[in-house]
């Protein structure tokens, strides 16, 4: 072997991987917002991606309530310590090609030990920021969906101006009518029929308006269960 191979093996300079210096928790809490769209501290909270309670040493893809990993993250054989989490983090798609998530990597390394330090105590039972963990219920959704971010708002209590009365649909618009008597009119393509079976989802027969995107011209009406959905629109001119 010749000697600066030895002398980058000896300093660790092939071994980047294996290095995951733990940062700033507080900075990393901050970060921790460009997963939170995607992924809840709550036990079995699943959105988009798994709930990320108790990462620590769970085997990767394996979260038993979450229905949609890949054969990729699956099969991966990877546990998430440290070490494959900063690795994760840095570029997923290196890590476990072939992965869903997405999400191009934290490329920083000081952004991503923070985040590290933030996510190891956070991902403990019990330790999940309240600010992190309850902010989908505290916020209103009409308010939440023309934010774009956040977790998902809980619609189980619902304010009138949410709470949907009625849909009819005429030539290519639908008309929204909410329980506070206001009407709304959508092009079709701007209204989108949505499901939400979880504890976060609307009562039966109480589907919700949620705003999607930032102009107000396009929204969501989510419903408790799929065979609410073509009952509640009535053909109407
Ligand atoms: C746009 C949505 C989205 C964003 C943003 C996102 N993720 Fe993910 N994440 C996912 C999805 C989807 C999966 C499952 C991927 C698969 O099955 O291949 C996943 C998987 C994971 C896993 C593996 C969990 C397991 O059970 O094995 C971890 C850890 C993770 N993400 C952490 C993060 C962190 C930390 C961030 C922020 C820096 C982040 N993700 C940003 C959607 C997202």
């Amino acid at each position: 072997m010749n000697r600066l191979i030895m002398i980058a093996l000896v300093t660790g300079a092939f071994l980047p991987s294996a290095q995951a210096q733990l940062g700033d928790a507080s900075r990393g809490q901050r970060s921790f917002q460009a997963c939170a769209p995607c992924h809840s501290l709550e036990p079995d909270r699943n959105m988009t991606g798994p709930s990320l309670a108790d990462l620590w040493n769970r085997k990767a893809g394996m979260l038993p309530s979450f229905s949609r990993y890949s054969q990729a993250l699956k099969s991966s054989g990877i546990t998430w310590d440290d070490a494959t989490l900063n690795e994760w983090l840095r570029d997923p798609q290196h890590l476990i090609p072939g992965n869903t998530m997405p999400f191009s990597g934290v490329k920083d390394a000081g952004r991503r030990g923070d985040l590290l330090a933030f996510l190891k105590d956070a991902t403990q039972p019990g330790h999940a920021p309240p600010s992190i963990a309850q902010r989908g219920n505290q916020m209103g959704g009409m308010m939440m969906g023309m934010m774009g971010g956040g977790a998902v708002p809980n619609l189980k209590k619902l304010e009138s101006d949410q709470r949907v009365t009625a849909i009819t649909h005429c030539r290519d618009t639908y008309r929204v009518i909410t329980a506070d008597g206001k009407t709304r009119d959508f092009w079709e393509r701007n209204l989108r029929f949505k499901t939400d079976v979880s504890d976060d989802g609307p009562q039966k027969g109480a589907p919700a308006i949620v705003a999607a995107g930032m102009m107000g011209d396009r929204a969501d009406v989510i419903f408790a269960a799929p065979e609410e959905i073509s009952g509640a629109i009535s053909p109407q001119c």
